[in-house]
């Protein structure tokens, strides 16, 4: 008798920053609640401190720094070619703060994705809590979406709710939809690896329903 064994999906995680979100995705695939590895993680600044996460888990890691490059399309080139050398089966940004040119979402179409800190389509763009409080929402939370050319327009493959307090803070919120990120890209990315949920003709399509997946967090 052969035993049978299911490769684990590759995955190649983009970062600028902190990292919190990919130490979430790297904790759940040791933990096996996502069958995939991640297999490279590449920076655009030298100072990502997602870089020594990576490293202390082992993970191969590269920095391109894209004001070495001419202009954006020189650098989504080159970055597109790294991501590629490394044969990804799935394309993460987390906190990667660089708008991507159609280009370089086109090369990688339906296995790129992004998590944003808003209920998209509200809020797209920067200082999302605080325009949600500005706004007077009552709901605010985090949309892990497939990444189509138009910046935060993609296709919601998940999104994390929770419900604003009266005494709500920026930084308040900013925590509260952190921790919701946390919980909602592992789900979202061990969905994709298993097959649950696919991207076709602009759409997030989930093999049981054509809705994304909302989690509601009590409000704190
Ligand atoms: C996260 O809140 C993520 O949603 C946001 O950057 C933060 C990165 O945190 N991404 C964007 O705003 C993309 N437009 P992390 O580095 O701790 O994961």
């Amino acid at each position: 008798m052969t035993t049978q064994i299911t490769p684990r999906a590759r995955v190649c995680v983009l970062i600028s920053g902190n990292g919190s979100n990919l130490q979430a995705l790297i904790d759940a695939c040791a933990k096996n609640e996502i069958a995939a590895d991640i297999i490279h993680v590449i920076s655009n600044r030298a100072d990502a401190f997602g870089l020594q996460r990576a490293q202390q888990a082992k993970i191969p890691t590269s920095v391109l720094d894209h004001k070495a490059f001419a202009d954006r399309a020189a650098f989504d080139d080159a970055l597109a070619d790294l991501i590629a050398r490394c044969q990804p089966d799935w394309v993460v940004l987390a906190g990667f703060m660089r708008i991507l040119t159609p280009a370089f979402v086109q090369r990688f179409l339906g296995k790129l994705i992004n998590i944003h800190p808003a209920l998209l389509p509200k809020h797209p763009g920067l200082n999302t809590h605080a325009r949600a409080l500005a706004a007077q929402d009552t709901e605010h939370g985090a949309t892990v979406h497939f990444v189509t050319p138009t910046v935060d327009a993609g296709p919601a493959i998940i999104q994390g709710v929770l419900a604003i307090t009266p005494a709500e803070s920026v930084e308040s919120l900013e925590a509260r939809v952190h921790q919701l990120e946390h919980q909602i890209y592992p789900i979202a990315l061990a969905a994709l690896v298993a097959g649950d949920v696919h991207y076709a003709h602009g759409q997030a399509v989930w093999a049981d329903s054509n809705t994304p997946k909302i989690i509601c967090q009590p409000s704190a």
